[in-house]
């Protein structure tokens, strides 16, 4: 559908009591302003507008290439005054829906609703609330008809008892934009330019008014304190965890999940308390998630155990893993399928091969691990001189003993085993066993010294 956006975002939010702009702050791991657009471009619009004052900068910075149209409102005279700034960056053949970059759970779905006018009008989102106060109330003639919009500061308290309040989401005729917005006036309790007055000039100038109400009531509410922030998020981690629910996930506690990007699921998959997803996480049928585990952009394969705590960073996980408790797996890290990684291990930027195992207090940095390895506890690649980061190769069916530091650039070939307690600095050869260790000596009639005894 051909149409404009205009995000308000131009308002401080003194209430967040924040040096950031409220429309920064993040819900589900992103700018509340984020998921304003993310709704928006899920509608195709021509153009998306940002209004921007309050902050200076930052919110076009931290917006930056996204294909926005950012327009400063230099001072914050009201809604009304912020749309118009926008006025010359629209496309007057098409219309103009205005979103608020503090409600940031606005549906596709409600968007679509409010803009499927074909003909000019203006069309309004309006909701009943239990407590309608601080939003503006619609007024209704006799027959129902929308008539205008009172701000809650200028009602009477007759008006105050009406219900039905002004989401702020409204949808225009751009053509019809500039007459409009030239009329408003800000005599009012507020002094400020109300988008909202747009209602009833706009009938007066014979142009067909309707109101459409959203999907759930949360998708409108707004983002004015921390208090709120919190409320919003747990909403819409509620939301997420009842999709995955209703997919067939077993969450063990739907109000101790979080997810912050989006988290695609196979069958099967059980997920325990306190886990994080972050970024876009893929999970194979049959994924066992231990408690308190934060997965961030990486996959994992089929049947795969992730024990209690295990983080996993941009890597990918094969099938029949078991990974965890207290494992770390960073960045650029592949590992194939039945892979055994335990406690206290960290991976980083290494591929590590089927069946292979590293299961106690390991460090693997910047490698390649074969099929069959068992890296015994304590084992360290010692990847970086200072400088530069050089790479340890481990061929198929090598067994490396218990505290041993791979100096690399090293490579230990098929079939080696390294005896415990070895640092390893030239390339070990295939099938022999290797080791680095000076004798052990026993010193006969040898004895410990002793405290003297007092008194002799
Ligand atoms: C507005 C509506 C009210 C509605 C309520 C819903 C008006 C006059 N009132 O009131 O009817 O019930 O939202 O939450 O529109 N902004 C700017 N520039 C400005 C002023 C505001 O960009 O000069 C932006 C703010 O950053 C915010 C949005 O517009 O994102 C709404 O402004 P706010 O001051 O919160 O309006 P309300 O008084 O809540
Ligand atoms: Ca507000």
């Amino acid at each position: 559908m051909a149409f404009n956006v205009v995000i308000l975002a131009a308002g401080q939010g003194k209430r967040m009591h924040s040096e950031l702009p409220k429309v920064l702050h993040r819900l589900a791991g992103k700018p509340l302003l984020a998921h304003v657009i993310d709704a928006a471009r899920s509608l195709k619009p021509r153009r998306i507008c940002v209004i921007y004052g309050h902050g200076g900068d930052q919110v076009p910075l931290a917006m930056a290439g996204n294909g926005l149209t950012f327009v400063l409102q230099d001072k914050q005279l009201g809604t009304g005054h912020a749309l118009k700034q926008a006025l010359p960056y629209l496309d007057p053949a098409a219309g103009t829906l205005v979103l608020y970059g503090d409600v940031p759970l606005i549906s596709s779905r409600t968007l679509r609703k409010l803009t499927a006018a074909r003909d000019e009008r203006v069309r309004l989102l309006t909701a009943t609330f239990d407590d309608p106060k601080g939003y503006g109330r619609i007024l209704r003639d006799v027959g129902g008809n929308v008539i205008g919009i009172v701000e809650e500061k200028d009602a009477s308290p007759e008006q105050r008892r009406i219900h039905e309040g002004s989401t702020g989401l409204i949808y225009l005729p751009t053509r019809r934009l500039d007459g409009l917005l030239s009329k408003l006036s800000n005599r009012n309790v507020q002094g400020e330019y109300y988008l909202t007055d747009v209602v009833g000039l706009a009938i007066l100038a014979g142009i067909p008014v309707d109101a459409v109400s959203p999907q759930s009531l949360w998708e409108v509410q707004g983002v004015n304190s921390q208090r709120q922030l919190a409320e919003l998020e747990r909403v819409y981690q509620r939301v997420a965890a009842e999709r995955l629910l209703d997919a067939g996930v077993s969450l063990a506690d739907p109000q101790r999940f979080d997810l912050r990007g989006s988290l695609r699921c196979g069958k099967d998959v059980r997920i325990d308390v306190n886990c994080v997803f972050e970024g876009e996480v893929k999970l194979g049928d049959g994924v066992e998630v231990g408690p308190n585990c934060i997965i961030r952009n990486s996959s994992v394969g089929a049947a795969t155990k992730l024990a209690a705590f295990t983080l996993i960073d941009d890597a990918r996980v094969g099938k029949r893993c078991v990974v965890g408790p207290f494992a770390r797996i960073r960045p650029a890290t592949e590992l194939a399928d039945e892979v055994h990684i335990g406690n206290f291990v960290e991976i980083k930027a290494s591929r590590i091969g089927q069946r292979s195992k590293a299961n106690h207090l390991a460090y693997i940095g910047d490698s390649r691990v074969g099929r069959n390895v068992n890296v015994g506890a304590g084992t360290i690649t010692c990847n970086y001189d200072g400088a530069n980061k050089h790479q340890t190769i481990i061929e198929d069916d090598v067994f490396i003993g218990s505290d041993t530091q791979l100096v690399a650039p090293v490579r230990i070939k098929r079939g080696a085993t390294i005896g415990a307690g070895s640092t390893i600095t030239k390339d070990a050869p295939a099938q022999q066993l290797t080791l680095s260790r000076t004798r052990q000596l026993s010193v006969p009639n040898w004895h410990r010294p002793r405290k003297p005894v007092k008194g002799h």
